[in-house]
């Protein structure tokens, strides 16, 4: 069972915090666009491209820190295990998000401290809820991401062939973790919880699409 919150795991968890803030992320597998060639994109369609990865890469800021917050605070070693394997999915998709970001010449969201901050107290209190709910809240925000990302694809210029792909491969992990969650346990949340995540999940989206 479950030790409670230690010194060594808040360590940790600080740790990967930083890292994902501060640090390179790293992908083990290919990124998803590798070998596909650059589009002939305009100004225009760069700049509203490197918006919407930045949403993504936000939101994958927040994966991180959900993760890490659940991770510290679920019962079961073997659901913090799961966590932690998840989690270096969105490591990949932070990296994969990031590298597309430079390309098109954009930024990550300056506000994704904040973001960090408050999604891994998010995390923690899901995870202080018990596991059944723990992992409840983790299905469902990975649905809303795989929602949230098949609305992108239609917004992409046609030629964006590498952006596209990028977010294809997202799509399929992200559909998988809420997948896995759900093999884990996940209890089905409330009508009105998952209403308040998508409202929460606009207000961040549109925050991190302009600045
Ligand atoms: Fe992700
Ligand atoms: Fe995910």
């Amino acid at each position: 069972m479950n030790k409670g919150i230690t010194l060594d795991k808040l360590i940790v968890e600080f740790d990967i915090g930083l890292r994902t803030l501060f640090a390179k992320p790293h992908s083990l597998r290919p990124h998803p666009d590798v070998g596909i060639d650059e589009a002939n994109l305009d100004d225009g369609e760069k700049k509203l491209v490197a918006a919407l990865m930045r949403v993504n890469h936000t939101g994958e800021v927040c994966a991180q820190a959900l993760y890490s917050g659940q991770a510290l605070t679920a019962n079961q070693p073997s659901i913090a295990t799961a966590l932690k394997q998840a989690a270096q999915e969105e490591t990949e998709h932070l990296a994969w998000c990031e590298m597309r970001i430079q390309e098109l010449g954009g930024h990550a969201s300056i506000l994704n401290p904040l973001f960090y901050a408050s999604a891994f107290t998010l995390g923690v209190v899901a995870g202080a809820l018990g596991d059944q709910w723990n992992l409840g809240f983790l299905a469902e925000t990975e649905k809303q991401v795989e929602a949230h990302l098949a609305n992108h694809l239609p917004q992409l210029p046609e030629a964006d062939i590498k952006t596209r792909e990028i977010i294809k491969q997202m799509q399929i992990d992200e559909a998988k973790h809420a997948e896995q969650a759900e093999e884990y346990g996940a209890a089905e949340l409330p009508a009105l919880a998952k209403l308040l995540m998508r409202n929460v999940s606009k207000l961040m989206t549109t925050a991190a699409y302009h600045i």
